[in-house]
């Protein structure tokens, strides 16, 4: 009887130890996934680089090209997308300066978003209509009073300083040039809440907003707009005194 007991309490006990290790091990496996995708949102590299890239094309197109569509581009305008990712703003942009003046420069702190975008874009690249550069938005590799207008989808969360980023902007904007901001605020609280932001902590927009006044910028405003299909983004405007 006693033995029975004592086997019965040994067997508990080895189960418990097995579905504890399982517990464990998926919840280990589930915060290297997480760290995975966290990682290459803020720089797409490697294997993951290339399935966060793919994925970002296939969320984001949209938003790209509507932020596009609030730039009202001019046919002589010198236009900058400042983390491009797949590159869906870059060729909204090429569309609007097909057979005119204007020109489209694009800056990706990823290796190999910027080699993506250097063979995906190679035509636009031979006539000049688009630049591509391997750099940080932290210093743009422009001269001041440059640029018609800045935009950008899903990247400020990523820099190390906003000020910094801010300033720079600013910087290579001509007087009355604007500054634009696309983003889907219901998605980035359920990024941030699953840890998908570990390396975006500035992801809030009010911080953002309040950093571009503060910095300088003048009809700092954010607006969302719902589509037709029920889709709501979030646009913040800026415009340079
Ligand atoms: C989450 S992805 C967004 C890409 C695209 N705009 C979109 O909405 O799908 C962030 C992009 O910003 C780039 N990025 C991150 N930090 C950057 C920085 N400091 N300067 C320039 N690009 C940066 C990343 O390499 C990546 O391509």
């Amino acid at each position: 009887m006693f033995n029975k007991r004592k086997t019965a309490k040994l067997s508990f006990s080895r189960a418990y130890m097995k579905c504890s290790d399982v517990f464990w091990k998926m919840a280990s496996l589930k915060s290297r996934v997480v760290d995975l995708i966290a990682r290459n949102l803020r720089e797409p590299k490697g294997l993951g680089g290339h399935f966060i890239r793919v994925i970002l094309e296939k969320r984001n197109t949209g938003l790209e090209r509507e932020i596009v569509k609030h730039l009202n581009i001019q046919r002589d305008d010198k236009v900058i997308e400042v983390g491009f990712g797949p590159g869906a703003g870059l060729n909204a942009a090429l569309k609007n300066l097909e057979h005119c003046s204007g020109k489209v420069y694009g800056i990706d702190i990823s290796e190999l978003i910027v080699d993506h975008a250097q063979t995906h874009f190679k035509e636009a690249i031979e006539r000049q209509k688009l630049e591509i550069h391997l750099g940080s938005a932290m210093e743009l590799p422009f001269t001041e009073n440059f640029f018609n207008s800045v935009f950008h989808t899903n990247c400020y969360y990523f820099w190390p300083s906003l000020d910094q980023g801010i300033s720079e902007m600013k910087r290579v904007l001509k007087p009355g040039g604007i500054m634009l901001t696309g983003l889907v605020h219901d998605s980035l609280k359920s990024f941030s809440s699953k840890g998908f932001f570990k390396y975006g902590p500035n992801w809030r927009p009010e911080l953002y907003i309040e950093k571009l006044k503060e910095g300088g910028f003048v009809d700092v405003s954010m607006e969302t707009v719902t589509k037709p299909s029920g889709h709501s983004y979030q646009v913040i405007f800026a415009s340079k005194p």
